[in-house]
């Protein structure tokens, strides 16, 4: 899998944007042919995004297809398979029943990206994605279909926190990530001036156990690369505990400059030294 710290979102209609996205330091893209896109552009999307991904590839290329009930997917699907996008962003997603129905109609090693919090039924679908697919690269959430699916007014607190409902979403995303063995990602930061209060976030998804992240501008994209990538700091703090246990095979517990670490804290190490 490659390594997924930022996802760019670009939409497909905008031949000029989705070229310039490639230079911009991101991970990945996501060529957009949903939300961005209006209904009335569809069709022209759908070439643009072929055409585009007929690039040289510098980057690793999802596309956003429109949710599997949309009646929009499969000629979404028709339009870009051919043109071999690395992975797939799946909108609406909920839990393994729509991973497999998309599983089904990609051939190949592309990946899926499900989007696992748009629908009220998709809450109780996080938990059983694993075991599904090798095809899943992730899962991450949003937090703007929502509220308007279920008729509420905001998923914002006024200090632009997430409220209860949101928070559980975003929760239950990091675990059912984890569950299934795969990176959780978080959502996007939609206030793209605001650079000190996307940093703080991302920092906060990295504490939490978020490995990357949705961008939606270029601004973001420098941001978001430094919060999930390991600093020296943290490297050599983990390979510390790697050696430690590597010099005293068979010890369960040892001490670190005065703490404990045991076996939680030696796969957190290993896991950073892989990311790193
Ligand atoms: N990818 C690539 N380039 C982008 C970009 C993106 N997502 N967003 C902005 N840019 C470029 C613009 O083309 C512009 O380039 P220029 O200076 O060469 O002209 C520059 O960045 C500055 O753009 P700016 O004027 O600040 O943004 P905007 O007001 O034109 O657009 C958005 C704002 C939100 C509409 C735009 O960032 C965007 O389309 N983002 C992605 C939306 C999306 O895909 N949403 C679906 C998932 S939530
Ligand atoms: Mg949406």
């Amino acid at each position: 899998m490659p390594r997924l710290r930022s996802l760019l979102f670009v939409p497909g209609d905008r031949p000029d944007r989705m070229v310039k996205a490639l230079t911009l330091g991101a991970d990945a893209l996501i060529v957009d042919l949903e939300d961005s896109v209006a209904l009335t552009n569809k069709a022209a999307a759908r070439t643009a995004v072929a055409e585009f991904l007929g690039h040289a590839r510098t980057t690793t290329l999802f596309v956003r297809i429109n949710p599997l009930d949309s009646g929009l997917a499969d000629d979404d699907l028709a339009a870009v398979l051919p043109a071999h996008p690395d992975g797939i962003v799946l909108p609406k997603a909920e839990g393994r029943a729509s991973l497999a129905a998309l599983d089904a109609k990609l051939r190949g090693d592309m990946m899926i990206l499900p989007i696992a919090t748009e629908t009220p039924a998709a809450i109780f679908s996080l938990g059983s994605y694993g075991g599904v697919t090798p095809r899943l690269a992730g899962l991450t959430w949003g937090a703007e279909d929502l509220p308007a699916a279920i008729g509420a007014s905001a998923s914002r607190e006024a200090d632009g926190s997430y409220t209860a409902p949101y928070q559980l979403a975003r929760s239950l995303t990091l675990f059912g990530a984890h569950a299934a063995g795969v990176p959780a990602l978080e959502t996007v930061y939609p206030d793209f001036r605001d650079i000190d209060g996307l940093a703080a976030y991302a920092a906060r998804g990295r504490r939490d156990g978020f490995t990357g992240m949705m961008a939606i501008h270029p601004t973001q994209v420098s941001v978001i690369n430094a919060a999930f990538t390991p600093s020296a700091e943290e490297v050599a703090k983990a390979q510390a505990i790697v050696d430690l246990f590597a010099a005293n095979p068979g010890a369960g517990a040892l001490s670190l400059d005065g703490r404990m670490v045991d076996a939680p804290h030696l796969k957190a190490a290993q896991a950073l030294l892989a990311r790193a």
